[in-house]
């Protein structure tokens, strides 16, 4: 077993020869947004547990070190991650583990409902905007939690510990509804998340929580409601299938040509985006557990907006206006998630896309073709978009900045080489 000290390769770039249609099947692991908050759910309970089905992103291996800095022990087993949890937790989450793994925030929960006290760097923003967390911090105090902001770092106490009640978030915020709920499972009585988010990563914690012996009703739904117990125990689970990054590789065989199939997910999961796939001119096949998609050989314009689930997921938005910049035609996105979710588009129209974008829109008037340059992958989902871009383009495409698709995506290269993309990786610089 291998400790959680993977090899970090951030000076590289991916080099993509376009042009190929792909073809053949790829099987996806389990989803980066479910295992993430899993980690953190065994900090409720000591003792030793497993995940199976843990993808080799470079997120997991940041929040493995969250966790070690709690006080816990990951090591990895291939796709197998175990994590020794004590009985005394180091309640904190410093700034540097914090501004490389935003979704740390979701420590507090698990940190008030164990020890009554939670010290957590304050969140800033990112590329994605300013993504404020107070409904996180409303969630918790509204349970007894008190807060102040010293000098950046958030400190939490819950002085008679967390007590259940009725929570209405303003806006069913996956994160807001996570932290609750991992405070609400040891909390006295019960908590009710009134508009809570419905994605299924939230039902896969609430499987996971369930399995470590919290009672939880509702969960995907938009009201959950948790009765409190006094102690939970460590558990095993197999991760839920990512859905962004079955979708991502269903866009590779589209913008291509080729006919791709995805293996090992949940096609339900997908539902807007395989309809707005179809909506291109793609052709569709599924089954329980797997979709096939093949590509036409030019998209027809779409327009769509994203929407918390079941909507259009905003994860896959830059994949689809990457697919959408080589269409016959103009569509309208409407990004209603981030405040600065376009910031990507610049890159695109440095290989030929015709993009405008003004608050939260953007018109992508459809080009006949692409053309290959040096970009930077800005974010995780934009830096994957930019590949599959450069899969379509003509000539060589160099992406920068890669370590941001490594944080999302296990051998995003390998998995594309082997349905017969023509890219590969190499140290950033070096000579062609
Ligand atoms: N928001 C607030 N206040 C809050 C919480 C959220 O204003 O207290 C705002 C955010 O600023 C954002 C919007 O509400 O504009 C949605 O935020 P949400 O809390 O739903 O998202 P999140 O929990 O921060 C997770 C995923 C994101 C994914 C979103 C939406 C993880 C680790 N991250 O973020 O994933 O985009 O849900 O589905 O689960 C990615 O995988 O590339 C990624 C960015």
């Amino acid at each position: 077993m291998g400790r959680a000290k993977r090899t970090i390769r951030t000076m590289e770039e991916i080099i993509v020869t376009g042009g190929k249609p792909l073809n053949g099947s790829v099987a996806v692991l389990g989803a980066k947004n479910a295992v993430l908050k899993q980690m953190v759910a065994m900090l409720l309970a000591p003792g030793t547990h497993q995940l199976r089905n843990v993808p080799g992103i470079l997120d997991v291996v940041l929040m493995g070190r969250v966790l070690e800095h709690i006080g816990a022990t990951c090591s990895f087993d291939g796709h197998a991650l175990t994590v020794e949890v004590p009985d005394q937790l180091r309640p904190e989450a410093p700034l540097d583990l914090v501004r490389q793994m935003r979704a740390s925030i979701v420590v507090l929960g698990p940190l008030l409902a164990r020890g009554g006290v939670a010290m957590v760097a304050f969140p800033g923003g990112d590329d994605l905007g300013a993504r404020p967390i107070d409904m996180h911090i409303d969630g918790l105090r509204k349970m007894g939690a008190e807060f102040e902001l010293e000098h950046g770092v958030l400190m939490a106490r819950a002085p008679r510990g967390l007590v259940g009640t009725e929570i209405g978030l303003e806006f069913p915020s996956v994160g807001a509804t996570e932290n609750v709920l991992l405070g609400a499972v040891l909390a006295t009585g019960e908590t009710t998340v009134h508009n809570a988010a419905r994605e299924p990563e939230i039902e896969d914690l609430a499987a996971f929580l369930t399995k470590m012996g919290a009672r939880i009703q509702g969960a995907g739904t938009s009201v959950i409601t948790v009765e409190g117990v006094d102690t939970l125990q460590p558990t095993t689970h197999e991760v839920l299938a990512d859905r962004l990054e079955a979708g991502t590789y269903a866009v590779a065989g589209a913008i291509t040509g080729g006919e791709v199939r995805i293996e090992r997910c949940v096609p339900d999961h997908l539902r807007m985006e395989l309809r707005k796939l179809t909506d291109v001119g793609c052709t569709i096949g599924r089954g329980d557990d797997w979709f096939t998609v093949a590509g036409p050989e030019r998209p027809l314009p779409v327009d769509f907006a994203t929407l918390p689930f079941p909507g259009f997921h905003t994860d896959m938005q830059p994949q689809m206006v990457a697919l959408l910049s080589v269409a016959s035609g103009t569509s309208v996105i409407t990004e209603n998630i981030y405040d600065a979710r376009f910031r990507y588009a610049g890159e695109l129209m440095r290989m030929g896309a015709d993009i405008t974008t003004e608050w939260q829109h953007a018109v992508i008037r459809g080009v006949e073709k692409l053309s290959g340059c040096p970009v930077i992958a800005p974010d995780i989902r934009a830096g994957a978009s930019l590949v599959l871009a450069a899969l379509r383009a003509e000539g060589q495409t160099v992406v920068g900045d890669i370590h941001h698709i490594d944080r999302g995506y296990e051998d995003f290269v390998g998995r594309l080489q082997s349905l017969g993309g023509d890219l590969e990786r190499r140290p950033a610089g070096a000579a062609q």
